[in-house]
């Protein structure tokens, strides 16, 4: 497998050669391009002696100089994945808006393969709204983004900003880049994703911050390992997951009535939406006046779709979410009864930099036996991975028992 490495100028630049290095260990052949001003914080020399390759600085940088000008298609033709970390502010704007006015910027216009960007940069350069819609723009183009980690950034300020640790990097690109075992051919799975919206009146509504990016990294991960899947997803901004069908729905009344009319297809079931508990039964058709007076809702509660599976779920596999933000695994053993699971996956939503929005979790995987298997810190795809491989376990017990 071949990764074009994108490395930008800023001071985590240094770290790139400690993330060359992991993906060589993982088997990767890996091909630097350094943009102008990353060439002022690490010499191409370091990468070349890394990576046996010499490491590309420019559009016109090759001796020949006709072969430079078409060499960026020809590294875009060649790879199969391109990492770009660290990804500075400009070159999320560049690849989000289409601007060519390097090497890196014209190979990645070129390339139809997957992207995925490691962001660093100062906590309010990160936070800017025009930084917050390209990495909007990039994720809904379907690019994986591992988001910078929290600390000491080098301008002295703190809060979000510094480079994911290499290894970390690597092992998402790993992650992806493995073929996935066809574990989950001949299984149906329906999987349900995001938040629900519950309206209060024609404008307002009650929901929650999920993203869908686990359910969503669900999907992808079920649909490669072989699976049809159906994903059901409440409103969220993402790109449809490769390989799945998805019904987009509203209100948890909705995803109710898409769940049972795929409900009787499915073989495995896995509900990691974030429903919304409560809903404004009456909720008027128009937009109510604001007064000067204490407004009290009367909230219903929602239908509990997952109690309602497990009810009906015969042969079927059942993995229900369980967010907490306290005795993790003792709420999660209590819906592993009551909801009639096969597995519940446990994630603690009070841990900052996991759970919601967040592009990684940290989960643990409670089963029927007992168990109680944690999984450490990573990438949802990873822990997609990581669930879907205890699914497939359980699956083979149920097939196997008498
Ligand atoms: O979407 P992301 O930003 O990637 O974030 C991922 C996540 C944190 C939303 C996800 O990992 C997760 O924990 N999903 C479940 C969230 C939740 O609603 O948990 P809960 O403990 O309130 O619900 C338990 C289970 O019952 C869940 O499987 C839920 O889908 C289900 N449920 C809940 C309420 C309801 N009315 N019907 C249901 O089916």
């Amino acid at each position: 497998m071949n990764v074009a490495l994108g490395v930008c100028g800023g001071i985590a630049a240094y770290k790139s050669a400690e993330l060359a290095r992991a993906l060589m260990e993982r088997g990767f052949s890996v091909q630097v391009i350094l943009t102008a001003p990353a060439a002022e914080f690490v010499r191409p020399l370091t990468f070349a002696a890394l990576t046996g390759r010499k490491a590309i600085t420019g559009l016109f940088a090759a001796e020949d100089n006709l072969a430079g000008a078409i060499e960026h298609i020809r590294v875009a033709r060649e790879s199969d994945v391109l990492v770009v970390a660290p990804a500075t502010a400009d070159i999320l704007a560049k690849f989000a808006h289409g601007l060519a006015d390097d090497f890196l910027t014209t190979m990645y216009l070129a390339f139809t393969g997957r992207v995925v960007l490691a962001p660093a940069m100062n906590a309010q350069m990160w936070n800017h709204p025009a930084t917050r819609e390209n990495v909007r723009l990039l994720r809904e183009r379907g690019h994986e983004l591992i988001e910078p980690e929290e600390g000491i950034l080098a301008c002295g300020e703190s809060g979000p900003g510094r480079l994911a640790d290499p290894a970390r990097i690597a092992e998402l690109v790993a992650s992806g880049a493995a073929p996935a075992p066809r574990d989950l051919e001949g299984e149906v799975v329906l999987i349900t994703a995001g938040p629900t919206q519950e309206p209060i009146d024609a404008v307002r509504y009650i929901s929650n911050r999920s993203s869908g990016k686990m359910g969503y990294a669900l999907a992808e991960e079920a649909a490669a390992r072989g699976a049809r899947v159906t994903l059901v997803s409440g409103p969220v901004h993402l790109a449809e997951p490769r390989g799945a069908r998805t019904i987009r729905v509203r209100t948890a009344g909705e995803m109710r009535a898409a769940v049972l009319e795929h409900l009787e297809e499915s073989t495995i079931i896995i509900k990691a939406a974030a429903v919304a508990d409560y809903h404004r039964a009456d909720a008027p058709r128009t937009k109510e006046k604001k007064t000067a007076a204490r407004l009290s809702l009367e909230l219903d509660p929602t239908p509990d779709i997952l109690a309602e599976v497990g009810n009906q779920k015969g042969g079927r596999l059942l993995v229900g979410f369980a967010a907490e933000t306290d005795r993790l695994v003792e709420e999660a053993r209590r819906k592993l009864e009551s909801k009639n699971c096969d597995m519940v996956v446990a994630n603690l939503v009070s841990m900052e930099g996991a759970g919601f929005e967040s592009d990684e979790n940290e989960v643990v995987l409670v089963l029927r036996t007992g168990e109680a298997i944690p999984v450490k810190r990573a990438a949802k795809r990873v822990i997609a991975r990581r669930i879907l491989d205890q699914v497939a376990k359980l699956r083979l017990a149920l097939h196997s028992s008498p």
